[in-house]
């Protein structure tokens, strides 16, 4: 049996925090999609981490995570991870897995990342620069390198071949970049990825499942950018939806039982793209400040702005959602009022769909506004004690996505969260 965890908006609803909540109840936690563009945080022990390609389940000794082969993986940031855990006390070479198929990120992915991005100009996807893009382009592309092949006597052979590819596109871009020392970590990180429990992933799983073990799959960015059903082109280059858990882990899809997905009581956008509900004011700002709403991979300010129910709403459809989290619901805490998307003005016509090209389409949100609870519910643990303009809340928007809320997170400690 397989449950699976993904961000239903624009990535960073709280997957880290939720997975590390219900990695408990689980034997498996494994992510299907993504890379180091990813960044999830979690608190233990009152101590913050940023994890970027490790799953949320490390910290739990007992449990066994595998990096699926739908993940592009980069050794350099993963050795840092694991340095980063063992630190805390982790022993991830008990209990971190890594498949064989999962594709690896050259250095010179991260170099055409930056250089496609330059080339883009005022069109830029605002990409984390991670190299995700070129090493899923190379996965398709049938050129890439996958973790398995480390184990190959060829292998510098063949990064020898895709690197000279590389350089060959790099020079097309007019792009130069120094990537010695990038290219020095790498062959270090590969001799330490050497020493990893490398599996042939599908059947790792598979087995895991027929013993009766429960899996819980976590996803990376959020479905507004998957590749196929997101803000195209200003998206990620992988499968962030549900769907992608078959192709990610190698799992059949009668194996899926709950799809938990993640929303923020508001909304957030890290880099460029459409974004009906953005905030360009003070509101906007407090939001910003209040939910210290910065990347955890890159620091930037994310954009900020009012639940978006429309493209929530296609996110539950094309998910399959069977229940919700909702987070940072104490960060509209302080609010008077609040306001909600529940249908899109496009070109004078009100839209309860999600257009075919955001970017193109004039959209304005038309609101339903609601009173704020402006009451503390960070220390809340009881849904029955939670105010009652805060269960009117929640109530609309189970009603409108016709899924319910299960859920409330209050805060990002790894308690606070608040069952319905
Ligand atoms: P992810 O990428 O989906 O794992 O999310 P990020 O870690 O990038 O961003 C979510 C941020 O919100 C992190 O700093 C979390 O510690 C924090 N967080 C998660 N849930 C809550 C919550 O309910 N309340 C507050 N105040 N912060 C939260
Ligand atoms: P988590 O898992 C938020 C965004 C980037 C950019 C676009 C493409 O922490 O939710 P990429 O590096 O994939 O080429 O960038 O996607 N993006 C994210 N935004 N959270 C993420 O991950 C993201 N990963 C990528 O900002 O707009
Ligand atoms: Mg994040």
């Amino acid at each position: 049996m397989v449950d699976v965890i993904l961000g239903l908006q624009w990535g960073d609803e709280g997957k880290g925090k939720i997975v590390d909540y219900f990695a408990k109840n689980y034997d498996v936690i494994a992510r299907f999609q993504g890379g180091p563009n990813a960044g999830h945080t979690l608190y233990v022990n009152d101590k913050k981490v940023v994890l970027h390609q490790i799953p949320s389940g490390i910290f739990h000794e007992d449990k066994i995570n595998l990096i699926g082969n739908g993940v592009v993986l980069d050794p350099v940031t993963l050795r840092k991870e694991c340095d980063a855990v063992a630190a805390m006390g982790v022993d991830y070479k008990k209990n971190l897995y890594i498949s064989e198929r999962t594709h690896l990120i050259l250095p010179t992915h991260r170099a055409l990342d930056k250089a496609s991005e330059l080339s883009k100009g005022n069109d830029k996807i605002g990409s984390t620069l991670k190299g995700i893009g070129p090493a899923y382009m190379d996965k398709t592309g049938r050129n890439g390198l996958r973790v398995g092949d480390l184990l190959d006597k060829n292998f510098t052979t063949q990064y020898i071949k895709l690197r000279m590819k590389h350089q060959r596109l790099l020079d097309n871009f007019n792009f130069h970049e120094d990537i010695t020392q990038w290219e020095e970590e790498f062959f270090d990180a590969i001799e330490f990825l050497r020493g990893f429990k490398i599996v042939n992933g599908e059947y790792f799983i598979n087995d895991k499942i027929a013993q009766g073990m429960k899996v819980l799959a976590e996803g990376a960015q959020g479905s507004m950018l998957d590749v196929d059903f997101g803000t195209f082109p200003f998206v990620t280059s992988s499968s962030t939806i549900s769907a992608g858990v078959c192709s990610g882990l190698g799992i059949a899809p009668q194996k899926i039982r709950d799809v938990i997905g993640i929303t923020k009581a508001y909304c957030t956008r890290v880099g460029s793209g459409p974004f009906p509900t953005e905030l360009h004011d003070a509101t906007g700002d407090f939001i910003r400040n209040a939910g210290n709403e910065f990347g955890s991979t890159t620091g930037r300010p994310r954009r900020c702005g009012w639940i978006d129910l429309v493209a929530l709403n296609f996110a539950c459809m094309i998910n399959g959602v069977t229940q919700i989290v909702m987070t940072k619901a104490d960060i509209l805490d302080s609010f008077e009022e609040l306001k909600v998307c529940s249908e899109y003005n496009v070109n004078g016509e009100a839209m309860k769909t999600v257009p075919f090209q955001m970017n193109r389409v004039n959209i304005e949100p038309l609101y339903q506004a609601f009173k704020g609870w402006n009451t503390d519910i960070s220390k809340a643990s009881d849904y029955n004690t939670l105010p009652a303009p805060m269960k009117n809340y929640i109530e609309f928007i189970n009603t409108y996505l016709g899924v319910p809320v299960k859920f409330i997170s209050n805060g990002p400690g790894r308690e606070q969260i608040v069952c319905i």
